[in-house]
């Protein structure tokens, strides 16, 4: 059984919304055959809809990072949650190695981005003062904030294997995808 099937078999819900998720599927793993920019405005056109009948915020996090993975397979794809109480980024869904759980400000790209509220984009990681080296193979990185009411709430992170894999063409690629995730975060659950 493919996963199509399984996903189709396996989830409760309703069979137009399974046929929905199994056509954006294949038509993602066909996007995987094109450019990287091409992969930017076909799945651009598609986040909103990824969304659609889901509110739980893991679920709808944990499906994005599959996606990337499929379309980029970058190395490490993941999100880090703002955990506001102890001040501190921790680890949400995430597609990869297994990785560090909590982040701290001043130390790394992530709490960069959670500090500066800009996305970073870093060539060789090690050049970065104080990256955080979860993974020896990560040579480069890109890590955008999810920003809600001029609060960061999250951050994406994307590790690759290959150096200076990040460009601002990947910036302007992704920033849909955060912009819809930081319009949806305050109605998920
Ligand atoms: N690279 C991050 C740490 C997280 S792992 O790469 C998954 C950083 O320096 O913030």
């Amino acid at each position: 059984m493919d996963w199509h099937h399984y996903l189709g078999a396996r989830m409760n819900q309703s069979p137009d919304f399974v046929r929905y998720l199994c056509s954006m599927a294949q038509s993602l793993e066909f996007s995987a055959l094109d450019s990287r920019a091409d992969q930017y405005t076909e799945l651009g056109k598609q986040w909103e809809s990824l969304f659609r009948g889901e509110r739980n915020r893991i679920a709808n996090l944990a499906n994005v990072t599959a996606v990337l993975k499929s379309a980029f397979e970058w190395h490490w794809i993941g999100f880090y949650l703002v955990d506001f109480k102890e001040d501190q980024l921790v680890l949400g869904p995430f597609q990869g190695p297994l990785a560090c759980t909590r982040l701290f400000h001043g130390k790394g790209v992530c709490a960069a981005a959670w500090d500066q509220k800009r996305p970073q984009l870093v060539p060789n990681v090690e050049e970065f003062n104080g990256h955080v080296a979860c993974s020896s193979l990560t040579q480069s990185e890109m890590v955008l904030p999810i920003i809600v009411d001029d609060r960061v709430v999250a951050v994406l992170d994307i590790d690759s294997e290959h150096l200076a894999d990040f460009s601002n063409e990947d910036l302007w690629g992704l920033i849909p995808l955060v912009d819809c995730i930081a319009e949806h975060w305050d109605q998920w659950e």
